[in-house]
C-alpha cells in the first residue's frame, strides 16, 4: 500500500487552525486538514494556493475517512476547534477511524479537568491524548507560539520535534523573541518555546493560568491608562509616547508595546478622534480568567489581583447601570497633585511593575499549590521560559521570572527572589503615592490596589485573623490555636454573652 504522505492531521479551519497548518507547512511538514464544514477546505486549500509559499505541503480532506487515511502511523491529529461539548463532538467523530496508538492533541482552551477526563476515556481505547495550551492568537499561531503540551511522556516524544519546530524561538542569549512574520520564514537556532510541561491536564492548566495572568496585565495597563487620561488629564497620543517609552525599560511586554499602538490610531470614521475613545468601554470574555481564580479559591491560594481582573470586566460590562449611578453616587472633589506630572508619570509607572510583580507571583504560587495538589512535577523555571516567546504575555521580565527560578528552583514566592525584592523595596513608595492619589480622587485602580493588598498581607507576620477565629469560636465553637501552644493543637472557651 502507499504511504500516507501526510505527516499530521488538523481538524478545524477557523483562525487558530488555518495559522498552524501554514506554520507547520512552512516548517517542512505535510498536513492533512479536515472541517466539519467541508466547504472551509476547498475555500482554504484554494487561498493557501494563491498565496502560500507551502501550499504544496497541505492535503485538503472533505470526508474523516480519507482524512484520518492520509497521515502516518501512529497518527497525529491536532484539534483546533471550539472548546467544550465542541472538542467532545470531533473526538467522537474521528476516533472510530483511529487505531491504537494514535495521538490526538487538542490545542483549544480546554478546562484542565475536560482534558483529564478525556485523555482517560481514550487511553481506555488504546489511544493517546495530549492537551496542550496555544498561546499567541492568530499571529503567533502562523509565525511561532507559545505550546503548553500536557500529556504522557512517550506520547509527547512522537508530537516533540514537530511542537520544537513551529512554537516561538528565542535567542539563547538574550532570551528576547526571534521575530518572523514573513510566510515560509523560518527563525534559525533558538531556543523553542515549549516544554513538556506535565501529565494529562497540566498543559492546559498553565495555559489556563497564563490566561488569568494575562487578565491582569492588560487590567493594569489599563489602570496606568485611566490614570494618566483621569488624573493627569493626558490625550490618547502623549500616553502613546509614554507608554512606547516604559517599553524600553523593565516594563518592555508585547502588550506594552501594542497599547501605544493603540493609542495613537486615529478613527478611521473620524480621523479627528483617536480611536481608542470611539471603543466602548465594556470587556467580554470567554471564561479562562474566571476559571483561574475558580481554581484559586478551590485551592486556597490568594490570588486576589487575578481575580479582580475579572471582577473589573464584569463591572464593565454593566455600562447602563454605571452610567445611571455616575449620576447618583458622588466622588470627592478632585485635589490638587502632589507631584509635578512628570513624576507622577513615573510614579505610575514604578506601581505598574511592582503590582506585575505581585501578580506573576500570584500565578506562580497558583501552579505550585496545583502541582501538589494534582501530583504534577511543574517546573516553573522552564514555564517562565516558554512565555519568553510567542504568547501574549511575552515580555523582558520573563526572563528574570527565569533566573529567579534557576538560581532557586524551590523559590517559595516570586517576591522573596533577590531580583524583584529590590524592585518592591525601590517601588513601593511611589505605588503606594498612586494608590493615595488615586483614591483621594476616585478613580478606581482595583487591580493596583489588590496587588499592593496582597504585597502588605504576605509581609505582615500577624494578621488580624486572631479576631476571626475567636469571633468563630463565639458564634459556632470552631475552635482556634494558641501563640502559646504548638500548631495542630486546638482550644474553645465558653465566651462570655454580650452584656
Ligand atoms: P473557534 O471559533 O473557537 O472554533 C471554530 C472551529 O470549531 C471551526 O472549525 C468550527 O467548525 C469548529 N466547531 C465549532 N463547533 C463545532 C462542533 N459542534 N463540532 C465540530 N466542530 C465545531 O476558532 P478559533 O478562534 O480558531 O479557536 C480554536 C481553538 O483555539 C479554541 O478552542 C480557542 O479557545 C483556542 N484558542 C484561540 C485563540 C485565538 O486567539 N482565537 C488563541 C488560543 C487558543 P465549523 O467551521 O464547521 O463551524
Ligand atoms: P492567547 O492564548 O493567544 O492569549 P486566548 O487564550 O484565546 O489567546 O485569549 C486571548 C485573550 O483574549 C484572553 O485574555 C481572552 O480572554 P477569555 O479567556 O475571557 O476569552 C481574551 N478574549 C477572547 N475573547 C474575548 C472576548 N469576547 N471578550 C473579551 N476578551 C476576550
Amino acid at each position: 500500500a502507499k504511504t500516507p504522505p501526510a505527516d499530521i492531521g488538523l481538524i478545524g479551519l477557523a483562525v487558530m487552525g488555518q495559522n498552524l497548518i501554514l506554520n507547520m507547512a512552512d516548517h517542512g511538514y505535510t498536513v492533512a486538514v479536515y472541517n466539519r464544514t467541508s466547504s472551509k477546505v476547498d475555500d482554504f486549500i484554494a487561498s493557501a494556493k494563491a498565496s502560500e509559499p507551502s501550499a504544496g505541503r497541505l492535503v485538503g480532506c472533505k470526508s474523516l475517512k480519507k482524512f484520518v487515511s492520509s497521515i502516518k502511523r501512529p497518527r497525529k491529529i491536532v484539534l483546533l476547534v471550539k472548546a467544550g461539548w465542541a472538542t467532545d463532538a470531533t473526538i467522537e467523530s474521528v476516533v472510530p477511524y483511529l487505531e491504537k496508538g494514535d495521538i490526538i492533541i487538542d490545542g483549544g482552551n480546554a478546562l484542565w479537568t475536560d482534558t483529564i477526563r478525556r485523555e482517560q476515556e481514550l487511553t481506555a481505547k488504546g489511544l493517546r491524548f495530549i492537551g496542550s495550551g496555544v498561546s499567541g492568537g492568530e499571529t503567533g499561531a502562523r509565525f511561532g507560539p507559545s505550546l503548553m503540551p500536557g500529556g504522557s511522556k512517550e506520547a509527547w516524544k512522537e508530537l516533540e520535534p514537530i511542537w520544537k519546530a513551529i512554537s516561538a524561538k528565542v535567542d539563547r542569549k538574550t532570551g528576547r523573541p526571534i521575530e518572523v512574520d514573513t510566510p515560509g520564514q523560518v527563525a534559525k537556532g533558538g531556543e523553542p518555546c515549549t516544554v513538556h510541561i506535565g501529565e494529562n491536564g497540566a498543559g492546559h492548566y498553565v495555559k489556563m493560568v497564563h490566561n488569568g495572568i494575562e487578565y491582569i496585565d492588560m487590567q493594569l495597563i489599563c489602570e496606568a491608562y485611566m490614570l494618566m487620561k483621569n488624573l493627569l488629564g493626558m490625550k490618547p497620543d502623549a500616553m502613546s509616547e509614554v507608554f512606547a517609552g516604559w517599553n524600553e525599560g523593565d516594563l518592555d511586554s508585547y502588550l506594552i508595546e501594542i497599547t501605544a499602538d493603540i493609542l495613537q490610531q486615529k478613527d478611521p470614521m473620524n480621523k479627528r478622534r483617536f480611536l481608542v475613545d470611539s471603543v466602548l468601554d465594556t470587556a467580554g470574555q470567554k471564561g479562562t480568567g474566571k476559571w483561574t481564580s475558580t481554581s484559586a479559591l478551590d485551592l486556597g491560594i490568594p490570588a486576589n489581583a487575578i481575580a479582580e481582573a475579572v471582577f473589573a470586566r464584569c463591572l464593565s460590562a454593566i455600562k447602563e447601570e454605571r452610567v445611571s449611578a455616575s449620576k447618583q453616587l458622588r466622588g470627592p472633589k478632585a485635589p490638587r497633585l502632589p507631584m509635578s506630572k512628570a513624576k507622577a508619570i513615573e510614579a505610575i509607572r514604578e506601581a505598574l511593575y511592582c503590582s506585575k510583580i505581585c501578580a506573576y507571583a500570584q500565578g506562580f504560587q497558583l501552579m505550585a499549590e496545583a502541582a501538589r495538589e494534582y501530583d504534577w512535577k511543574l517546573d516553573f523555571g522552564k514555564i517562565a521560559k516558554i512565555f519568553r516567546g510567542g504568547c501574549i504575555i511575552r515580555a523582558r521580565f520573563l526572563q528574570k521570572i527565569t533566573e529567579a527560578y534557576k538560581a532557586d528552583r524551590r523559590l517559595q514566592n516570586l517576591m522573596l527572589d533577590p531580583y524583584f525584592k529590590k524592585a518592591l523595596h525601590g517601588g513601593q513608595g511611589n505605588w503606594r503615592s498612586v494608590v493615595t492619589m488615586a483614591t483621594n480622587a476616585g478613580v478606581p485602580i482595583p487591580a493596583f490596589s489588590s496587588a499592593l493588598a496582597y504585597f502588605d498581607g504576605y509581609r505582615t507576620a500577624v494578621l488580624p485573623a486572631n479576631l476571626l477565629q475567636a469571633q468563630r469560636d463565639y458564634f459556632g465553637a470552631h475552635t482556634f490555636e494558641r501563640t502559646d501552644k504548638p500548631r495542630g493543637q486546638f482550644f474553645h472557651v465558653d465566651w462570655p454573652e454580650p452584656g
